[in-house]
């Protein structure tokens, strides 16, 4: 099992971020070298809606998962503001807000809500109560 902490639910976006570069050129943000493969990441049980978690792999990529109301999503962990984990932000319906400047993104699709920008997004499926991502 990979989940490296559970970050419970927060309430929604109450932060008023300071004055911010909308540069998106960082280096700061890994990409995965992994494609097509399959990791199991936790039971679903232990995962309650609300809750968004970050996920290691050994390539030094990490994943956020999130629970969406029962329903489960995966992204790139990393911010491309200037990678700031998003699992330390706040989830907020469908939506997570970085912790650092408040970016806003969905996390069913990756898409940026603040800004035009895109992080990754990855199936993730529930098998035998066993979460399941797909990168
Ligand atoms: S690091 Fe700046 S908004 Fe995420």
């Amino acid at each position: 099992m990979l989940i490296l902490a559970l970050f419970p639910h927060k309430a929604c976006f109450d932060t008023i971020h300071l004055m911010q570069s909308f540069d998106t050129k960082t280096d700061d943000v890994p990409a995965s070298t992994r494609k097509g493969q399959t990791i199991t990441v936790g039971r679903a049980e232990t995962f309650a809606p609300g809750q968004c978690a970050a996920v290691d792999l050994p390539d030094g990529f990490e994943l956020a998962v999130y629970n969406v109301d029962g329903e489960f999503y995966a992204t790139n962990n990393f911010c491309p503001h200037k990678g700031a984990p998003l699992t330390e932000g706040k989830l907020c319906g469908r939506t997570i807000e970085c912790g650092l400047h408040g970016w806003q993104f969905d996390v069913r699709t990756g898409e940026c809500l603040t800004v035009r920008e895109q992080i990754e997004s990855y199936r993730v499926v529930v098998e035998d109560g066993w979460i399941r991502v797909e990168i």
